[in-house]
C-alpha cells in the first residue's frame, strides 16, 4: 500500500518543497494549511496530475487554536509520516512581545504538535515504520536575540524529540527534527535587504538555504530504511551558527 503523511504548514514554501518530494516518492498527502487555501489548492491538483495513483488530501486549522485540532484528527485514515513544517516567529525585544503571542507561538510549535501526536500515535504505531520530524532552528540550539520566544519554542521542539522518540522507539517509530539555518522563504521577507546581506556574509557555505536544501533531510528522515536514527536533531545551516 502506499504510504501516506500528514504535512502541517503543507502550504509554506518548506512545506511545498517537503510536500513536493514526498509526492515524487510515492506518497500520499494530506496538506495542511492555515490562511493560504489558493496556495494549497494549487499544489493539490499540481500533485493529483503529475501522480493521479495517489490521493492528496487538505486540511486547514489553525494550530494556535486546539479547538481546531479535530479538523485534522478527523480526517485521517492511515498514516505513516508527520511533519511539522508549520511555524511562525515573533520578532522584538522579549519586553516588547504580548504574553498573548507568546502563549500563541508556544501552542503552535508545541501543544498542538504533542496534541496531535496523541491522538494520531496509533495509527503511526500501526505503520510499523512510523516518521515524524519537526522542522525546527538554529536558533532552538544557540538562541537568538529579538526572536527569544520563538527560540525557546524551537529548542523545546528539540527536548521533545528526545524524550518521546524514547517512548515510541519500540513502536518502529522516529522522532527527529531538522533544525535549519537561514532559508530563503517568505518567513523572511519582513527583513530588508542590507539585513538579508548581512546574514549571508555570516554563512560559511555563503548562501542562503533553499527550501529544497531542507526537503532533502526530510524525506530521507521519513524512508522505512531510516529506522535507526531518532531523538537527534540535525542542523541543516550551511555552517552557520551551529
Ligand atoms: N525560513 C527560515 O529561515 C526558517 C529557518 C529555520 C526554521 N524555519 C521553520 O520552518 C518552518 C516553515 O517555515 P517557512 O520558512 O516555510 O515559512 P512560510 O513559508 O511562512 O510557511 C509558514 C507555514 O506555517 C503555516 N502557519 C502560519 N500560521 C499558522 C497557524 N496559526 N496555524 C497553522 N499553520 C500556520 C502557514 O500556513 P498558511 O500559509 O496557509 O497561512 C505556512 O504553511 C517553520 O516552522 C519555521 O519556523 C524557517
Amino acid at each position: 500500500m502506499m504510504p501516506a503523511a500528514l504535512i502541517l504548514g503543507a502550504s509554506g514554501d518548506i512545506g511545498q518543497a517537503i510536500s513536493r518530494r514526498l509526492a515524487a516518492d510515492g506518497w500520499s498527502l494530506y496538506l495542511h494549511y492555515f490562511s493560504h487555501e489558493q496556495v494549497i489548492a494549487a499544489l493539490q491538483s499540481e500533485l493529483q496530475a503529475t501522480y493521479p495513483q495517489q490521493d492528496f488530501l487538505t486540511l486547514q486549522a489553525d494550530l494556535s487554536d486546539l479547538s481546531q485540532l479535530n479538523q485534522i484528527t478527523e480526517n485521517i485514515f492511515s498514516l505513516d509520516a508527520v511533519v511539522f513544517a508549520a511555524g511562525v516567529t515573533a520578532y522584538g525585544l522579549l519586553v516588547d512581545i504580548p504574553v498573548a503571542q507568546i502563549e500563541a507561538l508556544t501552542r503552535m510549535h508545541l501543544v498542538a504538535p504533542m496534541a496531535l501526536l496523541t491522538q494520531l500515535q496509533s495509527k503511526l504505531a500501526r505503520s510499523g515504520s512510523g516518521r515524524v520530524v519537526f522542522i525546527g532552528s538554529v536558533y532552538g540550539g544557540r538562541g537568538s536575540a529579538m526572536e527569544v520566544p520563538y527560540s525557546t519554542v524551537k529548542g523545546a521542539q528539540s527536548a521533545f524529540v528526545r524524550a518521546y522518540s524514547q517512548e515510541v522507539a519500540s513502536l518502529g517509530m522516529t522522532v527527529n527534527v531538522v533544525a535549519p539555518g537561514a532559508v530563503a522563504t517568505k518567513m523572511n521577507q519582513m527583513f530588508d535587504a542590507d539585513t538579508m546581506a548581512a546574514v549571508q556574509a555570516e554563512i560559511p557555505a555563503a548562501r542562503l538555504a533553499t527550501p529544497q536544501d531542507i526537503s532533502y533531510y526530510v524525506t530521507m528522515l521519513c524512508q522505512p530504511e531510516a529506522a535507526y536514527m531518532t531523538g537527534q536533531t540535525l542542523y541543516v545551516t550551511g555552517g552557520w551558527r551551529q
